[in-house]
C-alpha cells in the first residue's frame, strides 16, 4: 500500500459493486468523483449516511460528481441492506456500493486503520477531480456520521479554485467573497477581477466570487 497524497493520481481498480463491475477510472469518465468508505452494512450511522447521499444526487449531478460507496461486506449483504436504507430513510439508493470483501480497494486507499478497527474501514472520503487526481481526503471515525453539506461546500471551493485565481476563506460558502491568491500581482487585479477587489492588507485581498452573476 502506497501513501496517497493530495495531487496524486487516484489509484485505479476494478471491483464488484451493486451496479455491476466497476473499473474506477472508466466509471469516473471525464467527471469528478467521490469514493467513500463505511465500516459495515446494517449499522445505524451508515444507514443514515447512505440514505442522505441518495437524497443529494441532484446536488452531486449539478456539480458533475459521481459517488461510489464501499465496505468490506459482500454483494448480497449490500443488496439486502439497500432495501433497509430505502425503507428507513425514505429514499432510493441511486449509486453503486463496492463489495470489497478481499479488502483490495480498502488497502489500496488505506481505509483500514488497525488501531481504530482491525477489520473494518473507517469513514474515508476521497474527492477525485476530472483529471483523476486526488483533490481532498477526509477521515472520520466510525462513531461520527459525515456532513454531506460540508462535502458539497468543499467541492464548490475545489471547482471554483481550479479555474479562477482565488482561494476560499474560513467558513466560505458558495456566493461569498473570495481571497485573491498571493501570486496575482496587485497591478493585474483589476484586469483579472472586473467585479473589483478590496485590499485589507497587501497580502489579504478580497473579491466577489468570479463565477457567479
Ligand atoms: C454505524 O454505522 O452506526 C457504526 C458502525 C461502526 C461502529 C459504530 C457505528
Amino acid at each position: 500500500m502506497a501513501t496517497i497524497r493530495l495531487g496524486d493520481e487516484a489509484p485505479n481498480f476494478t471491483a464488484q459493486s451493486t451496479e455491476g463491475t466497476i473499473n474506477f477510472h472508466e466509471w469516473l469518465g471525464d467527471g469528478w468523483g467521490i469514493l467513500f468508505s463505511h465500516p459495515a452494512d446494517y449499522t445505524p450511522v451508515c444507514t443514515t449516511e447512505l440514505g442522505t447521499v441518495a437524497k443529494y444526487k441532484a446536488a452531486f449531478d449539478k456539480r458533475n460528481v459521481k459517488v461510489v460507496a464501499l465496505s468490506v461486506d459482500g454483494l448480497e449483504s449490500h443488496k439486502g441492506w439497500i432495501k433497509d436504507i430505502n425503507e428507513t430513510q425514505k429514499t432510493t439508493v441511486n449509486f453503486p456500493i463496492i463489495a470489497d470483501e478481499d479488502r483490495k480497494v480498502s488497502e489500496l486507499y488505506d481505509m483500514i486503520h488497525p488501531n481504530a478497527d482491525s477489520k473494518h474501514t473507517v469513514r474515508s472520503v476521497f474527492v477525485i477531480g476530472s483529471d483523476k487526481t486526488v483533490k481532498l481526503m477526509i477521515t472520520y471515525p466510525a462513531s461520527t456520521g459525515r456532513n454531506f453539506d460540508e462535502l458539497l461546500r468543499v467541492i464548490d471551493s475545489l471547482q471554483l479554485t481550479a479555474y479562477h485565481k482565488v482561494a476560499t476563506p474560513a467558513n466560505w460558502n458558495n456566493g461569498d467573497d473570495c481571497v485573491v491568491v498571493p501570486s496575482v500581482d496587485s497591478a493585474d487585479i483589476k484586469k483579472i477581477f472586473p467585479k473589483g477587489f478590496k485590499e485589507i492588507k497587501p497580502y489579504l485581498r478580497m473579491t466577489p466570487q468570479p463565477n457567479i452573476d
